[in-house]
């Protein structure tokens, strides 16, 4: 199977049970071809952070079925068993604050990963380096998470999502607390990072300074989601 980036079909999920039961999610269809970035947008309570976390394997969808990258990872069903590792491989998170580890330099927070996932230590600092280098904070590489400014911080926390070249990237509010030239900043990294190494990306945001950037969005209300062509304004 060739790379689909992110493919969700009628995806339900439900909470609870009986008279307690929240329907979250009713019937999500969306598609994020390999290299394209798109915005998800919708009212607080629409679902946003529920079908975020069903894509991140965090919580079990009710049902559908969901597509990431080469493989079918739900269909009524998990269809895979180590979820753990489908979360470090093939997933990178970016979230609102960058929760880099302080004890660690910027480099060994982008090389940690790779390392986990069975890379030498001289290919998890090399492939760090190179992220580090794109993003334009490799001259703070050896600096401490501390001593680095929101928005540096916030640049090693996307190269740290990318350092397992996951094929889907899923940021939640990443450029909430950043002005407006940092906040495009971030979507023209985004951008690129999908097109270099073939991610499909789901940015969640209310952020009204990046919204007119996507060339897709959909639309979450009440469960559903609806698809609408974007502004694409040029980074
Ligand atoms: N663990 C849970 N148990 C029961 N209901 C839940 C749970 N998590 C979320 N919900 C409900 O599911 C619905 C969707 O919640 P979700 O967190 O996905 O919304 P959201 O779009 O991320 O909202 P926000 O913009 O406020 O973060 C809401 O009605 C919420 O109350
Ligand atoms: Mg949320």
């Amino acid at each position: 199977m060739e790379n689909t980036g992110i493919k969700i079909e009628n995806l339900r999920k439900r909470y609870g049970e009986g008279d307690a039961a929240v329907e979250a999610l009713k019937d999500v269809n969306m598609h994020v071809a390999p290299g394209e970035v798109v915005g998800l947008v919708g009212p607080s309570g629409s679902g946003k952070s529920t079908l975020l976390k069903c894509l991140g394997a965090i919580i079990e969808p009710t049902s559908g079925r969901m597509t990431l990258g080469q493989e079918i990872i739900y269909d009524d069903g998990w269809k895979i068993s180590d979820l753990r590792t489908l979360r470090r491989d093939k997933i990178g998170f970016v979230f609102q604050a960058p929760y880099l580890i302080p004890f660690l330099d910027v480099t060994d927070n982008v090389a940690l990963l790779p390392m986990l996932a069975g890379q030498t230590n001289a290919v998890a600092r090399a492939r760090a380096h190179e992220l580090l280098d794109a993003l334009e904070v490799g001259h703070r590489a050896n600096a401490q998470p501390s001593q680095l400014s929101g928005g540096e911080q916030q640049r090693v926390s996307i190269a740290r999502a990318l350092a397992n070249r996951p094929p889907v990237i899923l940021a939640d509010e990443p450029t909430a607390p950043l002005d407006s030239e940092r906040a495009l900043g971030v979507m023209r990294i985004l951008n690129q990072m999908a097109l270099q190494y073939h991610a499909a990306i789901i940015v969640v945001t209310h952020d009204e300074k990046i919204i007119p950037t996507f060339k897709r969005i959909y639309h979450i209300r009440d469960g559903r989601t609806y698809e609408e062509a974007g502004q694409g304004r040029s980074l």
